[in-house]
């Protein structure tokens, strides 16, 4: 094989590989915005979370708290906010957190962002915590 011949492999497949990389990465991309965490404190067994908390292109906010097993997810959806116990109801593993749904590490499980599962083994939906709309807030009663 000449030398012409071998540089023009190379860098095809260089190409190649590069292209096809980086179409795998894409959907994961798509997802892969920030998603802002607060630092709350229970005011009457319930949340307050501001309706701008929302980061551009995000719908997910993420309610911590020292007095809390899990952290809460709350999701908005139009002008409607669900909250959700990011507890996976399999095992009782806690849950990562991306624009498009939930996921457990431990064994797989995969909810989407209404809390329902989508892949086993879980079997439960997630917990799903009241929530309203008070004075451009959110309000989430965890009891
Ligand atoms: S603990 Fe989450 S899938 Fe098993």
């Amino acid at each position: 094989m000449n030398k012409e011949r071998r540089e023009f492999i190379k860098n095809s497949c260089t190409l190649c590989a590069g292209v096809l990389g980086l179409s795998a990465l894409l959907p994961s991309l798509q997802s892969c915005v920030s998603i802002h965490t607060l630092a709350l404190e229970p005011v009457n067994n319930s949340f307050h979370v501001p309706t701008n908390s929302f980061i551009e292109n995000s719908n997910v906010v993420i309610i911590n708290n020292k007095t809390l097993a899990y952290p809460i997810a709350v999701v908005k959806s139009t002008s409607t906010y669900r909250a959700f116990e990011l507890k996976c109801t399999h095992q009782d593993n806690g849950l990562g957190v991306s624009n498009t749904g939930f996921f457990c590490n431990m064994h797989g499980s995969n909810y989407d962002l209404h809390g329902k599962v989508l892949t086993p083994p879980a079997s439960r939906n997630l917990k799903e915590f009241k929530t309203n709309i008070l004075s451009e807030q959110i309000v989430v009663y965890i009891s």
